[in-house]
């Protein structure tokens, strides 16, 4: 077999607001993108999935597109993408864009025709019903940002349905004219050099047709949200989705087997691995990555993590390529979860199990969750339900760059507030340090690079103990043991009879381990990746 980019490469995620701002706005652009590729070069990624970009009233944070086929003004223009296409690839980067087809921006021109009398052409492009007996929501579906999910139009007399805010109508894609329409942005954008997508919440996109209610969840507790309140069963991962990722995959097959290029989808999907797995593909091949989102809120003790890595090894159907996450930009950052050490210990793991990693910006800084002033609140999840700690604005703020004033972001004040640690935790700092997490990234992502066996190798889990996670890789003469330490006190690692020799390639503290005869000596919080070579 040869592996396609998107096996073997990492991507990259840019939360595009607080990448660079070049324009002096406190937001961030595609020029600033462009301008800070060389970085990401030198940090040793191979892809950028780029959050939503499009037109957008930004009130879910371009998750409300009212536009499938521009560049929002404060990003830029679509002549700059067409130049960060351009520069990504000639350096050998892929570019990927998010796809947000389960919903628009009740801005977008489709919604206003669709809203605009029950007789519309379009009105079926959205979904519409009637109030129930009582006047009230059709049934009791709750938004994901808490609320009912339905919103009453009064002009028109029926309810509409939105998965999240009112703001963002779901689409009808029961509705083969929605399917069309939205193929035709996918190609749009594949056709300008795209290559690939990351769908947002692809789970979402059919409900039950009749619109049953949803059953009550028995563990619901406020603090938990409001949309925990009911399980999701109906109004989500029916069976019809399948045929769409099908259809999508078919459009991104329809380049390569035009020798146009591999390009990749990937599904933001959050399902039990049973469920995640359909997302594959069936009787007609699905996304090519089902985000698998397991580490994020996985007990970091090693035997809860080695079983589920089992888990999710022994339930990929055949031919299906894993993929591991740690963090983005709608989840706490792994720095804040884990503490320093061990994020450098969760990087050596989602740099070294099998599969593509996706990194998030800022998490090669340690970068921490960034808290944020009540007055400078923006994301609409936390202000819908404030106090319940749902907000997601700690996770996006600005990448701080160098020492200078902005940390290199902007020149007019942020859109969100900057790290306070920034004149010591940035991009130019930490590259001239040798035990940065920073330089430690890079050496992680150059021995991937170097040692096939940790991109396209075997994978084994090895017995251990304690809070030791140890596996080996393996692909041709090349054999790797990983070998990780989670917990904060020595432990030790007895080496298969094959190891004995081997030597240490890196350690996530500043100087490399040695291996004692058979048993290779863990100190705490330390990763430590032995080659036999
Ligand atoms: C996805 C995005 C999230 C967004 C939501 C609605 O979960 O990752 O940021 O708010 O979809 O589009």
């Amino acid at each position: 077999m040869t592996a396609s980019w998107w096996q073997t490469g990492v991507i990259y995620q840019i939360y595009p607001r607080s990448f660079q701002d070049t324009n002096g706005d406190g937001i961030g652009d595609l020029k600033g993108i462009e301008r800070r590729l060389d970085d990401l070069v030198r940090l040793g990624v191979d892809a950028i999935w780029i959050s939503p970009i499009y037109p957008s009233p930004m009130v879910d944070f371009g998750y409300d597109v009212a536009d499938y086929c521009d560049i929002d003004p404060s990003f830029g223009t679509l002549s700059d993408f067409d130049d960060l296409i351009v520069q990504a690839h000639a350096r050998g980067l892929k570019v990927l864009l998010d796809f947000v087809p389960n919903h628009t921006s009740d801005r977008h021109p489709w919604f206003t025709e669709s809203r605009s009398s029950r007789d519309s052409p379009k009105r079926d492009w959205y979904i519409w019903r009637d109030a129930a007996l009582d006047g009230g929501p059709p049934n009791n579906w709750i938004s994901d940002f808490g609320g009912s999910a339905w919103e009453w139009d009064e002009a028109t007399g029926q309810y509409y349905y939105h998965a999240f805010l009112k703001e963002q109508a779901d689409l009808n894609w029961r509705n083969a004219a929605v399917q069309v329409a939205m193929y035709d942005v996918m190609r749009f954008w594949f056709d300008r050099g795209v290559d690939g997508f990351r769908i947002d919440v692809l789970w979402h996109m059919v409900k039950a047709a009749d619109f049953p209610d949803n059953p009550l969840n028995a563990d619901y507790q406020p603090a938990m949200g409001e949309m925990h309140r009911v399980l999701q069963l109906k109004s989500t991962d029916q069976p019809e989705v399948h045929g769409i990722a099908a259809d999508m995959r078919a459009i991104a097959d329809s380049y390569s087997a035009r020798g146009l290029g591999e390009r990749v989808l990937i599904g933001e999907i959050y399902l039990p691995v049973d469920r995640l797995m359909h997302y594959y593909g069936r009787e007609r091949v699905g996304v090519h990555l089902p985000f698998n989102f397991q580490l994020i809120d996985a007990p970091w003790k090693a035997r809860s993590l080695d079983k589920l890595i089992a888990d999710y090894e022994a339930a990929l159907p055949p031919g299906s390529w894993p993929n591991w996450v740690l963090g983005n930009h709608d989840r706490s950052r792994i720095a804040a979860k884990r503490g320093q050490a061990q994020a450098r210990v969760a990087a050596m793991l989602l740099l070294t199990l099998r599969g593509t990693p996706t990194l998030y910006y800022g998490d090669e800084l340690g970068l921490s969750d960034v808290p944020i002033p009540a007055a400078q609140i923006q994301d609409p999840r936390e202000l819908r339900e404030p106090g319940l700690a749902l907000g997601r604005d700690h996770v996006r703020t600005p990448m701080p760059w160098d020492g200078s004033e902005s940390a290199g972001f902007t020149t007019a004040k942020p859109w969100l507030p900057i790290n306070t640690d920034w004149p010591t935790r940035n991009v130019a700092r930490m590259a001239e340090e040798p035990g940065s997490i920073l330089t430690f990234y890079r050496r992680l992502l150059a021995i991937r690079r170097t040692h096939s066996a940790l991109s396209i190798g075997d994978f084994a889990l090895l017995d251990a103990e304690g809070d030791v996670l140890a596996y080996e890789r393996r692909h041709g003469a090349g054999r790797l043991i990983v070998a990780l330490n989670l917990g904060g006190r020595s432990q030790s690692l007895q080496l298969p009879h094959w190891a004995r020799d081997c030597r240490p390639l890196l350690s996530t503290l500043a100087d490399a381990a040695s291996v004692e005869d058979d048993v290779l000596p863990l100190r705490a919080d330390e990763g430590v990746i032995l080659t036999t070579d």
